[in-house]
C-alpha cells in the first residue's frame, strides 16, 4: 500500500511496467552491459519462487559468490557497480527473454529460469501488491486478477513473459525449473541444479541445503537480518520479510471465485494454446 500516485511509481518501458526503482536510462543502456561468461542468471516472473532458488544457488557453491541485486534495479551507476565485482556473479533479473542485455545471450552465460503456476503467482503478487509500498494501491483481489490478467502489472503480463523464455526452451545454457517440483521433491531439484552448474556436491550437502532452504528457515532467518533496503534480488522490494508469506502451492483456491477460475482458465487456454511447457506447469483445470 502506498500513498503515492500510481504515476510517482510506476512507468512503462517498451510496453512493460517498472517501478520507477527502475530507471528508464538503466533500462535504455541495458544492451551495454558488459557480461562474463561465468555470470549466472537467475530469471523470474516476480512472486514466483526466486527468493527460494537464490537461496539454494548461494549455498550450492564453496568458492566466492556474490548474489548482486537485479539487473534492472537501480539507476546508471548500477553497471559500473556490477563491473566492480571481482568474484563470480549470480544475477537475478524479471526481464523477459527480449529485454535481456545481448552480451549474456551472446557469451551463452548459464541462466537458470523459475516459473510457477500463474494462478499462484497472481495471488501472491496481490498479496505484494498490498504490502509493498513501492507498488500502486489495489483496493480488491477481483481489480487485482483484472490487471494480471491484461499484464497491466508490473513486469508485464505473465503470459508473455513465460512464452518469451520458453522459445529458448532447448538452448543448452537455460535451465527450467518449477516452483511446483521444488515443493515436491527438493533434494532431486537441487541435484539437477548442481549438475547443471558443474558443481560436485555430496547427498549429505544436499541434505544440508535442503534444510537450510525450507520455507520457516529461511523466513525466521529473514527475521534475524537487519534488512538491508539496498540489498534486494527482487527489483520491487525494499523489504525482504515481505517475500515469506505462505510458499504452499494452490493457495489460488483460497482466492478465485468459480467464475475467476473459469475466466482466467480461459484467459490461459488462449494465450497458452502452442506452447508445450505449459503442459508441464501445475496447474488444474
Ligand atoms: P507466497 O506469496 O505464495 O507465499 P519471489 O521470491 O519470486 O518473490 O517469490 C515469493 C514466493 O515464494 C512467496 O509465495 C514466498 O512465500 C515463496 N517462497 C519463498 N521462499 C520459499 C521457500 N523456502 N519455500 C517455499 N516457498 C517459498
Amino acid at each position: 500500500m502506498s500513498n503515492l500516485s500510481e504515476a510517482e511509481l510506476i512507468h512503462k518501458f517498451k510496453g512493460i511496467s517498472f517501478t520507477s526503482r527502475s530507471s528508464p536510462e538503466l533500462l535504455n543502456s541495458l544492451d551495454a552491459f558488459d557480461a562474463r561468461e561465468d555470470d549466472v542468471l537467475l530469471v523470474s516472473y516476480p512472486k514466483s519462487g526466486t527468493h527460494w532458488l537464490a537461496g539454494v544457488i548461494t549455498k550450492l557453491y564453496n568458492t566466492p559468490v556474490t548474489l548482486t541485486t537485479p539487473i534492472e534495479l537501480g539507476d546508471m551507476s548500477k553497471l559500473e557497480e556490477l563491473n566492480q565485482l571481482s568474484s563470480k556473479r549470480i544475477i537475478p533479473t524479471h526481464l523477459d527473454y527480449n529485454m535481456l542485455p545481448q552480451h549474456f545471450k551472446n557469451k551463452k552465460c548459464k541462466m537458470i529460469y523459475i516459473s510457477r503456476n500463474p494462478k499462484d503467482t497472481a495471488v501472491s503478487m496481490y498479496h505484494y501488491y498490498r504490502e509493498n509500498p513501492n507498488l500502486p494501491t489495489v483496493d480488491t483481489w477481483t481489480a487485482f486478477l483484472d490487471l494480471f490478467l491484461k499484464g497491466d502489472v508490473v513486469c508485464g503480463s505473465w503470459f508473455d513473459h513465460f512464452l518469451s523464455w520458453e522459445e529458448h526452451k532447448n538452448d543448452k545454457n537455460i535451465l527450467f525449473l518449477f516452483y511446483e517440483d521444488m515443493k515436491k521433491n527438493l533434494p532431486k531439484i537441487v541435484k539437477e541444479i548442481s549438475i547443471f552448474l558443474g558443481i560436485s556436491i555430496s547427498d549429505e550437502d544436499i541434505q544440508d541445503i535442503c534444510k537450510k532452504s525450507s520455507f520457516s528457515e529461511m523466513k525466521k532467518d529473514t527475521e534475524k537480518e537487519n534488512s538491508d533496503p539496498s540489498h534486494t534480488i527482487c527489483a520491487l522490494t525494499s523489504n525482504r520479510k515481505l517475500i515469506f508469506r505462505k510458499g504452499t502451492v494452490g493457495d489460488w483456491k483460497n482466492h478465485f471465485t468459480p467464475k475467476q477460475n473459469l475466466q482466467f482458465d480461459e484467459v490461459f487456454s488462449e494465450k497458452m494454446k502452442l506452447s508445450k511447457m505449459a503442459k508441464q506447469l501445475t496447474y488444474e483445470f
